[in-house]
């Protein structure tokens, strides 16, 4: 176990990346929590953090952006005796891989809801990995001074689109032009207007007080209510979230569960930011400390290398600037400069051969096959696919039919992303072949006769992903179902680790 001071450090960790649909107020919620934490001073300064809306086609422009973001990829600050690490997530869903794997790096998350619109697509499915990873998560219903649902309303579409059970904390006294202030449920005011009071009284009728326990389990989501742009319930939310949200928690590697207090240190990879910049080729990758103490210069245990390595100029994210550290703890997230070792889901440790799990592959949503446009750069090619799928940029797929190799991604900008980046950076061209598809599927069966005449049958349709594991290309939504019913021992995963 870690010396006492050290715990301590762990202890008053909170890491937890805010979740939204574009436009509920993320960034505008961020900017506040870090005014709170001091650790910026004028309103608007995390402006540069979000990719703007006039860039959505422009690809290079949102890199630029996204540049600029690397420092705001993890906002760190203290408040109240607590060291708060906050994740950005990208907001441009063409990179919603990245926010997928960001929240594998999060003890606890924080959906923020525009009250007018309630919940939205991209927030639903955030949700959905919150909820497969028992994420517990705090609900904040924002923009309450504008016209929008009523609260109740808001707390049932919370908890009917978002599968968990929620129960407000704090109340919203007024809506719209008349939106003034929150309290909180458990300290009301005194003088209570009659609408207020037949609030309340539904209230303490309908949900149950705050269980912490049910909340830390994923199970229940305390809402608050508020507007980040007026400053109003985020103090209340702030105080709540440092109170009882988690600090790091347990981490599962396939060989044993690791414990954040424990004194060995073991840390894993869940991005990794590569400059684009083609005359600068370098990356920084991101890790989440999972258990004991990081140290500067120190030499640390590269699992799937095999190869201790140390590291001179790690670095850690305080507010907005990128600061070399010389220590960090559990829960922290640091950055290491890398040319080329590391992919995502690495693991590094003190000499223990361990590998987190928990990393996994979504579904792509389009996929395209990728040639070689120019025959003397074929080992180039090759070469820059294999970096920029692990670095985690789009997913690839060989085809068992004929060897040809599938990109997978979520969005058309990352197509783009990768041809740019295979010209400039690995001297490669390539062509580009659409492929109607409608999921990759990653297939398991007890029967395993079944599963040999599935892929026998479906062999056109079968391809491996980056591991050699057995995807089933399903060309529509009609083609899964009747696979589903007519394989029944087979189970279709969306996602790589079920
Ligand atoms: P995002 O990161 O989730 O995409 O949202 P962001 O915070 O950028 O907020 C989106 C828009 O909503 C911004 O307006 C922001 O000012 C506004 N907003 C955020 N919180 C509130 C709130 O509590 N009440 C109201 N009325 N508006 C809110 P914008 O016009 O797009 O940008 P700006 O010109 O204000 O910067």
């Amino acid at each position: 176990m870690l010396p006492s001071a050290d715990q301590n450090e762990i202890l008053r960790r909170r890491t937890f990346a805010i979740i939204s649909h574009p436009d509920a107020g993320k960034t505008t919620l961020t900017e506040k929590l870090l005014l709170y934490g001091g650790a910026i001073h004028v309103a608007g300064a995390v402006k540069s953090n979000k990719i703007r809306k006039t860039a959505t086609s422009d690809w290079m422009e949102i890199e630029k952006q996204r540049g600029i973001s690397v420092a705001t990829s993890v906002m760190g600050f203290d408040y109240d005796g607590y060291h708060i690490n906050i994740l950005d997530t990208p907001g441009h869903q063409d990179f919603a891989e990245d926010t997928f794997r960001t929240l594998t790096a999060v003890d606890s998350a924080i959906v923020v809801i525009d009250s007018a619109k309630g919940v939205e697509t991209q927030t639903r499915r955030l949700m959905e990995v919150c909820r497969m990873r028992k994420t517990p998560v705090m609900v904040f219903m924002n923009k309450m001074d504008r016209e929008g649902k009523d609260p109740f309303d808001l707390i049932d579409e919370a908890e009917r689109e978002l599968h968990i059970h929620c129960t407000p904390v704090t109340w919203a006294n007024g809506q719209g032009l008349k939106f003034e202030s929150v309290f909180a449920l458990d300290n009301r005011p005194t003088e209570l207007s009659d609408k207020l009071q037949a609030d309340l009284e539904l209230i303490d009728g309908v949900y149950p007080t705050f269980d912490r326990e049910a909340y830390l389990r994923g199970e229940l989501a305390p809402v608050f209510f508020g507007s980040a742009y007026k400053t109003i319930g985020v103090q209340e939310l702030l105080n709540f979230f440092v109170a009882n949200a988690p600090s790091p928690r347990p981490v599962t590697a396939e060989e044993r569960q690791v414990e954040p207090m424990e004194d060995k240190f073991t840390a894993f990879c869940f991005k990794i930011h590569a400059n684009m910049d083609p005359n600068h080729r370098s990356c920084i990758a991101f890790f989440k400390i999972c258990s004991g103490k990081f140290l500067r210069n120190t030499y640390y245990y590269h699992v799937r290398k095999e190869q201790q390595m140390r590291f001179a100029a790690p670095t850690c994210f305080m507010a907005q600037k990128k600061e070399t550290v010389d220590e960090a703890f559990a829960g922290d997230i640091v950055g290491l400069p890398d040319t080329g070792n590391f992919k995502i889901g690495d693991t590094l440790t003190a000499g223990e051969k361990l590998h987190f799990k928990g990393l996994p592959s979504f579904s792509p949503e389009m996929f395209k096959y990728i040639d070689n446009a120019d025959p003397m750069k074929q080992k180039q090619l090759e070469k820059g696919v294999n970096q920029l799928m692990d670095e985690g940029v789009a997913q690839l797929f060989v085809s068992q039919l004929n060897g040809r190799k599938i990109i997978g991604t979520v969005g058309q900008l990352q197509f783009e992303v990768i041809e740019y980046r295979l010209e400039h950076e690995y001297q490669a061209k390539c062509k580009w072949q659409p492929l109607q598809m409608y999921k990759a599927c990653w297939i398991e069966s007890d029967d395993d006769a079944e599963l040999d005449t599935f892929k026998k049958r479906k062999a056109q349709y079968m391809a491996y992903d980056k591991e050699g594991r057995d995807v089933f290309m399903a060309d529509s939504a009609y083609v899964l179902s009747m696979a589903q019913q007519d394989y029944k021992h087979i189970k279709f995963h969306f996602t790589s680790e079920f």
